[in-house]
């Protein structure tokens, strides 16, 4: 059944994809002159830098086929980080709309940039994602309502208080979270709280409030709408390892005192070199799984040092396709993002020096190995 859609498409595809436009460069999406706070580069990035070419290195083309339907029959979501700005090109929101059935602002619902100024809220770029994503017959992926980075500097220069902060979360959550009700099945409440060193993250919500501020932003985003399905979303927790141990202690923690969380979000922004073991994947996701908690892999992407060669890429395309096994044949994990749509719109390069090539289609919008990969996984169990 689907080797027949997969095979019928494969003549339309080849000429489809004969004159496909380059991606422009990447940029962050909207300037608002917004300052932000000192530490506001993700942790998980490196040091800023040149980004390497996106080079094709793949001999023959591969068709795209729709990874959404394929994935729909086993019940898996598969979705994409989508940036506002990069919908005007044409061929990059065809390719959204046809592969992919979730979508997560990859930007625009942060707080930067959707609470830009205190008491004043731009909805219109999340807006306008939310929009597309209903005409597409989407999901969204709320992301993220409470986070270190990204935030505006007036936040830590007028909160000084446990009570002053809570009352923000409360007021940031309820007014997103009710404004998108009904409309955004998940949310992302609260992202990267654990340190590298395995404790809680030491950031303005945590110093004031301890754990606080987690059970507020929680309880109020189900206030807001009681039918979001809300995470905890982490980086390099993929795996069993210290820092996935400590979240899971968190997670434990939380659900003793009723605090609403429906699950975890493992980021899997991995590097080519330095992949975690899927069997540790497989019991983690089970582990937090067998708390009565979803898991999700929300910010996939898998890349690689320096300009890639046809080996590295398979390679990649390997590690794509074990996740997806993983995904597949692991109770409670049914939805998988990746962190963009092609190697041109994707945060790599810009924030991890000499990285690159690390999503499904290169920088002109052609499958990859990495993709032909995840279809053969959909396709031939
Ligand atoms: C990244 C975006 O992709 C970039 O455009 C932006 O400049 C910085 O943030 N973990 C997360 C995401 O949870 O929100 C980050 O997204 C990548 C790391």
């Amino acid at each position: 059944m689907v080797h027949a859609s997969f095979t019928s498409i494969l003549a339309f595809f080849l000429f489809f994809s004969s004159g496909c436009a380059t991606a422009p460069k990447v940029e962050d999406p909207y300037s608002f002159g917004v300052e932000l706070m000192a530490d506001s580069s993700p942790e998980s990035a490196q040091n800023e830098g040149s980004s390497p070419a996106t080079a094709h290195t793949a001999a023959q083309e591969i068709p795209l086929v729709g990874l959404r339907g394929l994935a729909a029959a086993y019940h898996l979501d598969f979705g994409a980080a989508v940036a506002f700005k990069a919908l005007s090109i044409s061929k990059y929101a065809q390719i959204v709309s046809s592969e992919f059935s979730t979508l997560t602002p990859e930007n625009e619902m942060k707080w930067q940039y959707i609470h830009p100024v205190a008491g004043s809220y731009e909805l219109f770029f999340g807006d306008q994602l939310v929009q597309f994503a209903q005409s597409h017959q989407m999901k969204v992926r709320g992301h993220t309502l409470v986070w270190h980075n990204q935030l505006p500097r007036w936040v830590s220069e007028s909160v000084t208080t446990e009570d002053a902060l809570l009352k923000l979360v409360t007021e940031h959550v309820s007014t997103i979270v009710g404004h998108y009700r009904g409309k955004i099945a998940k949310w992302d409440v609260a992202n990267e709280v654990i340190d590298d060193a395995q404790g809680m993250r030491d950031t303005l919500f945590y110093r004031l409030s301890g754990t606080e501020f987690l059970s507020t932003a929680f309880r109020a985003a189900h206030e807001a709408d009681a039918d979001a399905l809300l995470y905890l979303n982490d980086y390099s927790v993929e795996a069993i390892n210290p820092k996935s141990n400590r979240l899971y202690e968190l997670c434990k923690a939380l659900l003793a005192q009723g605090v609403p969380l429906h699950g975890v979000g493992l980021q899997a922004h991995w590097d080519l070199d330095d992949l975690p073991s899927m069997s540790s994947v497989r019991k983690n996701i089970e582990r937090f799984a067998a708390l009565g908690l979803k898991v999700d892999i929300t910010e996939l992407d898998i890349r690689m040092k320096g300009a890639p060669t046809p080996e590295r890429l398979r390679v990649q395309a390997e590690a794509y396709a074990a996740l997806v096994r993983v995904v597949l044949d692991t109770e409670g994990s049914d939805s998988i993002t990746v962190w963009g749509v092609d190697d041109g719109h994707s945060w790599v390069p810009q924030w991890m020096s000499s990285y690159g090539s690390a999503l499904l289609l290169d920088g002109k919008y052609r499958a990859k190995q990495a993709y032909a990969a995840v279809v053969g996984e959909l396709s031939n169990r």
